[in-house]
């Protein structure tokens, strides 16, 4: 019996009527760019998560690059992040024209470290020649960062905020006494729905969410051709909208995002308690911050053979991610060296990601920790 990683046919299964009918009114409609369904998610993603404004965008990449575009950040500027993401956070810095400056993350939630924020702007030795003008934390795993201490910080240093909650959907933090979504205390949240994601679509597609009008606006009009009427222009802009028929499937999953997120903490649960005391380091979820668990992800020195042991059982697997980005060629220009981080660099080493998906049954998930317990 093999067991998979991530089963999006056991998704699509279950969203099957709802998406034949918003197909069926897409063709009815023939408005496959723009239009109803369109509106209609960002609208209800904005719901879901409790900001004023989703503007629909063509992937997690374009979002982050978008947002920093629409905040104003360009050449010259310094952006701050982690090297423990995937490449396009990076990515987007470079594009927008701004300069990565990484700074390492917190080994125990594998995200940003206000600490080395707060000692990296003090020390001021910065990369880029105007200085940061702005943060980029991660939610990685779907652990969302501590916004309230990064937006501290930022607003001490005057730093914007875009925080890449790319693998983030429905995650929630605490501050003040009030649990709010990951993606809603930036100045933009950034959103992928690659399909693996916790809310996926049938290709690419992302978002950007935001309280501020205006932001949304230029960011919109970016994201299409830098239109401000059919054929008006006020900017070199994008084609980078979010695919109607994309945001027609997203509409079909969203009714069931909160469900399948409580099945996956369920599954963490799960294998916390059959994990517990095995010797791998289990993902840590500090008070006020509550995982939507896109990955389930254990730490050991012993990672390779516990890889092995899953392999060998037909159970999927993944190492989210191999090399931090500072150690990877597309980064050398910026001229890292290993050992600039080593807590990113040691969970590289030694991360490994389990089978998490909302169909993963309670017998596979106990399949998969005896297959871990036995390699250790
Ligand atoms: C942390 C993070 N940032 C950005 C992205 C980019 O999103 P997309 O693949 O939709 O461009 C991803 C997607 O995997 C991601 O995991």
């Amino acid at each position: 019996m093999s067991i998979k990683f991530l089963d999006l046919a056991a998704q699509n299964r279950e969203i099957a009527q709802r998406a034949a009918r918003e197909l069926e009114a897409l063709h009815a409609a023939t408005s496959y760019v723009g239009g109803p369904a369109l509106a209609a998610f960002e609208r209800e993603f904005a719901a879901y998560l409790g900001v004023k404004y989703v503007v629909g965008v063509g992937s997690g990449s374009d979002a982050l690059r978008l947002a920093l575009l629409a905040l104003g950040i360009g050449p010259g500027d310094g952006v701050i992040t982690v090297p423990m993401t995937f490449i396009a956070t990076a990515a987007a810095i470079v594009q927008a024209g701004a300069v990565p400056e990484f700074v390492d993350v917190d080994p125990s939630t594998c995200n940003l470290s206000p600490d080395h924020l707060c000692r990296y702007l003090e020390a001021g030795r910065f990369r880029s020649p105007n200085g940061p003008r702005a943060v980029i934390p991660v939610d990685l795993y779907g652990l969302p960062c501590a916004m309230d201490q990064v937006a501290a910080i930022a607003h001490q240093y005057k730093l914007l905020v875009v925080e890449d909650a790319c693998q983030a959907h429905g995650a929630r933090l605490s501050v003040g006494g009030r649990w709010v979504r990951a993606g809603t205390l930036a100045d933009a949240g950034c959103f992928s729905f690659y399909p693996a994601k916790n809310l996926g679509c049938w290709g690419q597609g992302g978002a950007l969410a935001t309280n501020d009008e205006r932001l949304a606006a230029v960011a919109a009009r970016l994201a299409d051709h830098g239109r401000t009427s059919h054929y008006g222009h006020e900017a070199y802009g994008y084609n980078a909208r979010l695919d109607t028929l994309q945001a027609a499937v997203l509409r079909a999953k969203l009714e069931h995002l909160e469900d399948w997120n409580r099945r996956r903490r369920a599954i963490a649960a799960r294998y916390r308690e059959l994990l517990n005391g095995c010797g791998a380091l289990l993902p840590e979820e500090p008070a006020g911050l509550e995982s939507c668990y896109h990955l389930f992800t254990i730490r050991s020195a012993r990672r390779d053979a516990i890889r092995a042991a899953l392999n060998a059982a037909a159970i999927g697997n993944g190492i989210h991610y191999p090399l931090p980005l500072h150690l990877q060629p597309a980064c050398a220009a910026l001229g890292y060296r290993p050992g600039d981080f080593p807590a990113s660099e040691r969970i590289a080493e030694t991360t490994l990601s389990l089978p998490m998906h909302p169909h993963l049954t309670d017998d596979e998930v106990a399949t998969v920790a005896a297959v871990v317990r036995g390699a250790l």
